[in-house]
């Protein structure tokens, strides 16, 4: 299948382009970004900071030309949009005209004829993208969740439908690239010396709210509310042309941590029948042999889903566990209220919270035969 990415040259984007390099169904044949890139190969279109980690990537794939988006081909299988998200309400409703789209993206997530995919999750969902038709589209937008949203949706999964959950609320420590390439590069480049002593007096927000080593940010703009409707539609069913969210409640705060790769969030669930931290984790390894069967023939998918450790899941070391397609728990704990689990759980944002995420959605859909080339 001929396949085309959209805001090829930025962090999402280039995971896009990372996930497809010798995919055994999927090709790259068109990349598509800014004016300010196009013209440019990937490698003279990356930022600098991003640029020193495109040495995995062939020749071939830097070597190619980036396009804009006025010139995007109606003769490409699929394309995967990773742009931001006001650039891609227009484009990507332009191009479901006449061809698929995945996209990390969140310009369509909430409409009522669109879902939100995680393959292990909610794989059936994908029956809402006939309704898209009625828009007068050949094609369809699927879009995936918040990369925030991904790693607590995939370990509440298998407790919901056993144990069943009443309650959750959920802390995020979440990784700069999560803010793409001009946070990672303001990251890189920001100078401690350049700061202002914040305890002399009082500083306004915005001076003060800045990705540098050493600070953490405690709001992350629209991320919560994007979390708790997200986690209830996901989690939710899909019938008679309805999605009927789940009705579990979620609260969660929101905040951006001087790492580069990977969400960490502490997690605590009411549980609707009582178990214990043993149970949790067994519930875990049960759904990873069961998605293991469903889904472990797409090129995309971790041999092992959910990495269950007794120790801290911890960005620096497990981000990349599974291609970065598994998601890492640690600490299940018992709390001291009445049904309350407690846990922590790592995902990694580019990879599963976004492009090869994606990927496997568009392989999932492909392997069923409702993706096909024109
Ligand atoms: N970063 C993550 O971990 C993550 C996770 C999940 C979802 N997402 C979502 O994925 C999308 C991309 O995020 P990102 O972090 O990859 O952002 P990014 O690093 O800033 O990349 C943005 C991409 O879009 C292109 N672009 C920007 N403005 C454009 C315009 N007006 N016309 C055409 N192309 C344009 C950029 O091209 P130039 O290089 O030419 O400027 C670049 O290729 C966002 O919607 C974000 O919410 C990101």
């Amino acid at each position: 299948m001929k396949i085309g990415i959209l805001g090829a040259t930025g962090t999402a984007g280039l995971e896009f382009v990372r996930a497809l390099t010798g995919h055994p169904w999927f090709e790259i044949t068109e990349l598509y970004a800014s004016a300010k890139s196009v013209g440019k190969t990937v490698e003279e279109a990356c930022s600098v900071d991003i640029r020193r980690e495109l040495h995995t990537l062939p020749d071939t794939v830097l070597g190619m030309t980036v396009k804009g988006l006025d010139n995007i081909s109606s003769g490409i299988d699929l394309l995967c949009s990773a742009l931001p998200s006001d650039v891609a309400k227009d484009v990507e409703g332009e191009c479901a005209v006449h061809t698929p789209v995945v996209s990390t993206t969140s310009a369509y997530r909430y409409d009522e004829d669109v879902p939100i995919m995680i393959t292990e999750v909610n794989a059936d969902h994908y029956k809402a993208l006939e309704l898209q038709k009625k828009r007068g589209w050949k094609g369809w937008i699927a879009p995936g969740p918040n990369c925030t949203t991904v790693g607590l949706v995939m370990s509440l999964y298998p407790l919901l439908h056993t144990v069943g959950i009443n309650k959750v609320i959920m802390s995020s420590y979440q990784s700069v690239s999560g803010g793409g390439s001009d946070l990672i590069q303001k990251w890189k480049s920001q100078k401690k010396a350049e700061l202002p002593t914040p305890l002399e007096g009082e500083v306004p927000l915005e001076t003060v709210n800045v990705m540098v080593e050493g600070n953490v940010i405690g709001y992350i703009e629209k991320e919560e509310e994007k979390v708790q409707k997200e986690t209830r539609k996901i989690l939710g069913s899909y019938h008679d042309s309805l999605f009927i969210p789940n009705i579990l409640r979620v609260d969660c705060s929101c905040v951006r941590v001087p790492t580069l790769y990977g969400h960490f969030e502490t997690v605590f669930v009411e549980t609707t029948e009582n178990c214990s931290a043993e149970t949790v984790k067994l519930l875990w390894e049960q759904y990873n042999v069961l998605w293991n069967e469903k889904y472990g023939n797409l090129p995309s998918s971790p041999k092992k889903t959910i990495h269950v450790m007794e120790r801290t899941p911890q960005p620096y070391f497990d981000a990349f566990a599974g291609g970065g397609m598994s998601i890492v728990t640690g600490r299940v704990e018992k709390t001291v209220f009445s049904n309350g689990i407690k846990y922590q759980v790592l995902s990694n944002n580019t990879k599963k919270g976004a492009a090869k995420g994606m990927i496997q959605v568009a392989e999932y859909l492909y392997s069923i035969g409702f993706l096909r080339e024109k």
